[in-house]
């Protein structure tokens, strides 16, 4: 199995990298260092310097997800200030914001960093298109997922298996294990 050690507070962000990694024979361990968050205008830029930060810091082989999610009748807001935005307002004041709009649409994006020590950050980013839900539905998964539907079930909605098969999380992870395991035939699908 290869091992890669992933650094993040969130236990969920694990959980799913676990669920979809282990499928692929990576193993993932996790690590609280943190690193320095940037407020940067694109995901790409915080997740790059985290793995960078991080890498270096250690002295191992890293991978951090940065992700967000964006409106598109809010101009693409929350996007890269998901996380400050979901401490400050939450859920209810996002619906709030949302009230009497008729496009609901949004996507969800995240970006895998992978960082080798002394090199450049290698990135992974996956997308999924959703709507914002009229209110807050399922209390499984964090963040934005009772808000965020795909097909008319929120992720909130969703066992951890039908989240895993098509969160942007997924996709990136995908496309990650695939870059990991190249010219190797030890991962499924
Ligand atoms: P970050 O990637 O930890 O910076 O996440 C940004 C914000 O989006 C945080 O408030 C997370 O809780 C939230 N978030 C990240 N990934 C997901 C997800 O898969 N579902 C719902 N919320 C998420």
């Amino acid at each position: 199995m290869r091992k890669i050690i992933f650094v993040t507070g969130n236990a969920h962000k694990i959980k799913e990298a676990v669920f979809i990694l282990s499928q692929r024979g990576i193993t993932v361990e996790q690590n609280n260092c943190g690193y320095p968050e940037l407020q940067e205008d694109e995901l790409e830029k915080i997740a790059a310097y985290g793995a960078e930060w991080a890498a270096n810091k250690l002295g191992s082989e890293v991978m951090v997800d940065d992700s967000g999610m964006f409106i598109r009748a809010l101009g693409g807001f929350p996007g890269p200030y998901s996380a400050y935005v979901f401490d400050t307002l939450g859920n209810e004041r996002i619906l709030k914001l949302m009230e009497g709009e008729t496009d609901r649409k949004a996507v969800f994006r995240c970006v895998i960093g992978y960082c080798i020590p002394g090199e450049k950050a290698r990135l992974f980013t996956g997308e999924v298109d959703g709507e914002i839900s009229l209110v807050g539905r399922g209390d499984a998964g964090f963040g934005y997922d009772p808000i965020f539907a795909v097909g008319g079930r929120t992720f909130g909605e969703m066992g951890d298996d039908e989240k895993n098969r098509l969160s942007h999380r997924y996709r990136a992870l995908l496309k990650f294990a695939e870059w990991l395991n190249e010219g190797k035939e030890n991962y499924i699908n």
